[in-house]
C-alpha cells in the first residue's frame, strides 16, 4: 500500500456500530427490563417460506463457480421485478442489470468504478448528511471529495440541491441519493428526482440512487429514479444507477443479495471492475434471490408489520410518521448522552445521530441532536419502545 492509499484509509472514521459499542462500554442495560435493540437496521422477521425448498433444490450449485454479473436467470428476475415495480417499459437483463452481494459492497464499489477525480477534475461526490456511512467511505477511498448536503428539519430532511452553486455542480462527478432515507425516512418525489436529473444532464454527473428501503413505506409507494428518468424521456436511463436489496424488502440480510441497474455504459464500467474484484453470489443463493424477486406476498406481509410498528410507536410517542423506511429519527438534546441513558435506564439500544453524520467545514454535524431507532421487532415492541423513550423525555 502506498502512502497515498494509507492517507485515504486514515481519513475513515470508526464505523457507527463500533462507536456505539465503545459508547456503551462499562454501562449495564437496566436489568429489570427486557432489552430492546433498536440500534441496528436489521429486519427480524420469519424466513419467507420459499427459502428452504429453493435452497434444497439447488444445493448442487455450490460445486460451480457463479458468474460475477449474476447468472442470467437471476438478472432476468431482477429485470422483471424492476419493470413491474417501477412501471418501466423495458430494462435489459444483459446490459442494464447486475447482481450485487448486498448493496453495501456495490454502493462502495460504485465510486471506484465511476469516478476519476484527478483526471476529470471533478472531485465532488455529493451525499446526504446524515447518511449511510458507506457513501462517505466510498468517496474518500476512491479519491473524491465528499460534499455534504445537509438534511435538516429546514429542508424537510431532503438533501439540499437548491443552495448549491453552479461552480460546485460543474465539479461534481457523482451524487448519492438515499430514498427512502436511512436515517430520516424522507422519500424523494418525482419533482426532486427530475430536478436532480436535469442538473446531472446540464453539469455532466451521475446519480446513484440507493433505494433499498423502497418497499418499506407508510402511505405512498415511493417512486424510483429509473421511473422518473423514463417519464422524462430518458428511457435508456442515461447517467442513472439504482441499487436495491433483498435485505430489507425480503428480510433476508444474511442472503447478501441485491441489484444494480441503469445506464448500460455505467453497468459496463461497473462490470469491468467487478470482473476483477469478483463479488459473485453462490448459485444456490442466486436461486433463492430470484424466488424472492418473483414473490410479492411476503413483501406485503412484511409491509403490514412495519406499518403496524410505526402506528404503535407514534400512537404513544406522538409526532409525524416518516414516509419511508423502518427508522424513526427523533430530536433530543444531546444524542450521545441520550443513548447512554436510554440503555442504562430503559434497557433500549439506539444509535446517536452524529454517528450517521459527518462534520461539515463549519464543524456542524447534521446528525447531532437526533437519535435513530429501528422498528424491526414488531408492533408490540415498537409500542413498548415508545413508552420507554417517552418516560425519559418526561
Ligand atoms: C441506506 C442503506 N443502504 C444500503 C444498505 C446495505 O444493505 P445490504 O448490503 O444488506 O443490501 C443499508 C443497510 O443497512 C442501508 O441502510
Amino acid at each position: 500500500m502506498n502512502k497515498h492509499e494509507q492517507y485515504r484509509l486514515k481519513q475513515l472514521g470508526e464505523y457507527p456500530f463500533a462507536r456505539l459499542r465503545k459508547l456503551l462500554e462499562g454501562l449495564t442495560a437496566n436489568p429489570d427490563l427486557a432489552l430492546i435493540d433498536a440500534g441496528a437496521g436489521e429486519p427480524r422477521l420469519p424466513l419467507p417460506s420459499f427459502v428452504q425448498p429453493t435452497l434444497d433444490a439447488h444445493l448442487s450449485g455450490f460445486s460451480k463457480y457463479p458468474s460475477t454479473t449474476g447468472n442470467d436467470f437471476l438478472r432476468e428476475s431482477i429485470a422483471s421485478w424492476l419493470m413491474r415495480r417501477f412501471n418501466l417499459k423495458h430494462i435489459d437483463a444483459q446490459s442494464q442489470v447486475l447482481s450485487a452481494n448486498g448493496t453495501r459492497e456495490a454502493l462502495f464499489a460504485a465510486a471506484h468504478a465511476l469516478i476519476n477525480p484527478n483526471a476529470d477534475e471533478k472531485p465532488w461526490v455529493m451525499m446526504p448528511n446524515p447518511m449511510y456511512q458507506i457513501y462517505l467511505g466510498a468517496a474518500i477511498t476512491a479519491g473524491g471529495k465528499p460534499y455534504l448536503q445537509p438534511c435538516t428539519a429546514a429542508t424537510g430532511f431532503a438533501p439540499d440541491i437548491d443552495g448549491i452553486g453552479d461552480d460546485i455542480w460543474s465539479d461534481t462527478a457523482l451524487v448519492y441519493v438515499c430514498s427512502p432515507s436511512n436515517p430520516t425516512g424522507w422519500v424523494a418525489d418525482e419533482a426532486y428526482y427530475t430536478k436532480l436529473l436535469n442538473l446531472a444532464e446540464k453539469f455532466d454527473f451521475y446519480v446513484l440512487a440507493d433505494e433499498c428501503y423502497s418497499e418499506i413505506y407508510y402511505a405512498e409507494k415511493p417512486i424510483g429514479l429509473l421511473e422518473v428518468a423514463q417519464n422524462m424521456g430518458n428511457s435508456e436511463y442515461k447517467r442513472c444507477l439504482v441499487m436495491n436489496s433483498l435485505s430489507k424488502r425480503s428480510a433476508l440480510p444474511g442472503l447478501r443479495s441485491g441489484l444494480i441497474a441503469g445506464d448500460a455504459a455505467l453497468i459496463r464500467q461497473f462490470s469491468k471492475l467487478r470482473s476483477y474484484t469478483g463479488p459473485a453470489t453462490p448459485l444456490p443463493l442466486q436461486h433463492v434471490a430470484a424466488a424472492a424477486w418473483n414473490d410479492e406476498d411476503h413483501v406485503q406481509e412484511h409491509l403490514k408489520v412495519y406499518r403496524d410498528s410505526l402506528d404503535a410507536f407514534f400512537a404513544v410517542y406522538g409526532g409525524d410518521i416518516p414516509a419511508g423506511s423502518f427508522f424513526v429519527w427523533l430530536p433530543v438534546d444531546d444524542d450521545e448522552s441520550f443513548v447512554k441513558r436510554a440503555y442504562a435506564e430503559q434497557g433500549v439500544k439506539l444509535l446517536p445521530g452524529r454517528y450517521l453524520g459527518a462534520e461539515d467545514d463549519w464543524g456542524v454535524n447534521a446528525g447531532s441532536g437526533f437519535v435513530r431507532a429501528a422498528l424491526v421487532d414488531g408492533a408490540a415492541k415498537a409500542g413498548e419502545l415508545a413508552s420507554r423513550l417517552k418516560d425519559m423525555a418526561c
